[in-house]
């Protein structure tokens, strides 16, 4: 593991921690890497009405936007399973980003207009795979589509 995606996988962890996720008992943590070597972090936050929930890459993508730094995006990493004791996640495969997610990552791709890498980790972090958004929803629509970016 790369020292970089190392650090940026226990971030991801680290943020878990506080997954709001109570009803589906799955946290999820995400890093980003912004280029300046800052990182920014979010975690899934369900809801009641169970359809409103946001999920941890999309916080943190949002949240780097807040930071005035949407196009700043280089790398991401994401951890989940299911809520142990005292934060714990215990799992089996690596989490993947949800449909939903990819879609968020290739606007944050195309409004950067460089490639961004995507660590999925398993609970325990022994497991990294690493992907290219743009391998992870090919042919996307997204701002390049509307003129911007
Ligand atoms: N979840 C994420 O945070 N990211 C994903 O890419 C997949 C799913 C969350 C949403 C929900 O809180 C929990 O995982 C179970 O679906």
């Amino acid at each position: 593991m790369t020292v970089t995606r190392d650090r940026l996988v226990h971030a991801a962890r680290d943020a878990a921690k506080y997954a709001h996720a109570p009803y589906s008992g799955f946290g999820v943590g995400a890093a980003l890497l912004l280029r300046n070597g800052a990182i920014i972090t979010g975690t899934n936050f369900e809801n009641a009405s169970y359809g409103l929930t946001l999920c941890a890459e999309t916080v943190a993508i949002a949240c780097a936007n807040a930071q005035g730094h949407l196009r700043d995006i280089a790398e991401i990493a994401i951890i989940g399973g299911r809520l142990g004791p005292e934060g714990a996640l215990v799992g089996g495969d690596p989490v993947r980003p949800c449909g939903r997610c990819r879609q968020v990552i290739n606007e944050a791709e195309q409004m950067g207009g460089a490639a961004i890498l995507v660590h999925c980790a398993s609970a325990d972090g022994a497991v990294v795979e690493t992907h290219r958004a743009a391998d992870l929803l090919p042919h996307a629509f997204g701002p390049r589509d509307l003129g911007i970016g």
